[in-house]
């Protein structure tokens, strides 16, 4: 059996250099080869953040960029769960064949993955190193944990995400209105599109953080419909600024047996 591609997957923070930690850095210094997914053809800023990363913290290591293959996203907005499940599976599929093409090409050596935030929260790296792994190609496989765009939400606003003894149910804004349909009264929402809060019945504070940890970074705190305009203005003024936006929110029912 030939030797394993050593592949560190290490969590990058979202943004600020500042949120690299101790560990992720002396990982970037062991490496011989960084994997770069880029998903606008030469023009994503946040392959640029990476390869900032990269010119500083790991300049020994050959920066390999992978276009990203297409998805198609229509399932996003319209269509069931499955659906949109079996878009995303064959996206996972073809970027597994992308990433097994150069990997195959650095047998013995230490392949970096630079993954936005923590790699466990809405990353799929590590599933796809998995159905890499199940070609026969062998890995070895260290995860380095980020700092989360959640953590630094709760970090920005000087919030513990749970109330006393309660659950936080961390979801995405294709999941939203269920969860409030359910009664769920403490959402942490992430991959928002457009905040819908016509469609999210009763009162409820939110506390939403835009680019966070960058020095465009957008912080609003309040009741959800007084908010919720001044919200979409922040995501474009972000979008002309920066480039680009990525934002999340806490979202907290008030009222009689709610109290924030
Ligand atoms: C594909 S998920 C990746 C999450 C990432 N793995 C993490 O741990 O934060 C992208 C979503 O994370 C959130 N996010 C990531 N970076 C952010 C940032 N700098 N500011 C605000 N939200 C961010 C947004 O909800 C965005 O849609």
């Amino acid at each position: 059996m030939s030797e394993p591609v050593h592949v560190s997957v290490i969590g990058i923070g979202c943004g600020s250099p500042d949120h690299l930690t101790l560990q992720a850095i002396r990982a970037l210094g062991q490496l011989d080869a960084v994997l770069l997914t880029d998903k606008r053809s030469g023009e994503d800023p946040l392959v640029h953040v990476r390869e900032q990363i990269v010119a500083e913290h790991a300049a020994q290591a050959r920066s390999v960029v992978v276009h990203d293959p297409p998805r198609e996203r229509r399932a996003d907005h319209v269509g069931d769960q499955a659906s949109y499940e079996q878009a995303v599976s064959v996206w996972h599929q073809a970027r597994a064949t992308a990433f097994a093409e150069v990997l195959a090409t650095h047998v013995g050596r230490r392949v970096g993955f630079l993954v936005w935030g923590d790699p466990a929260f809405y990353d799929s790296t590590l599933r796809i190193l998995e159905q890499v792994r199940s070609t026969g190609l062998g890995l070895t496989i260290d995860t380095i944990p980020g700092i989360s765009a959640i953590q630094l939400l709760a970090a920005r606003h000087g919030l513990v995400l749970n109330e006393i003894g309660t659950s936080i149910t961390v979801t995405t804004g294709r999941r939203l209105a269920d969860e409030v349909a359910r009664g769920t009264d403490n959402i942490l929402v992430m991959l928002n599109r457009t905040l819908d809060a016509a469609s999210i019945e009763g009162d409820w504070q939110i506390w939403w953080g835009g680019n966070l940890g960058t020095e465009h970074e957008s912080l609003l705190a309040g009741d959800l419909r007084e908010n919720t305009p001044q919200i979409e203005v922040e995501r474009d003024r972000l979008r002309t600024t920066a480039g680009w936006v990525m934002d999340l929110y806490l979202l907290r029912r008030t009222g009689p047996g709610h109290s924030p």
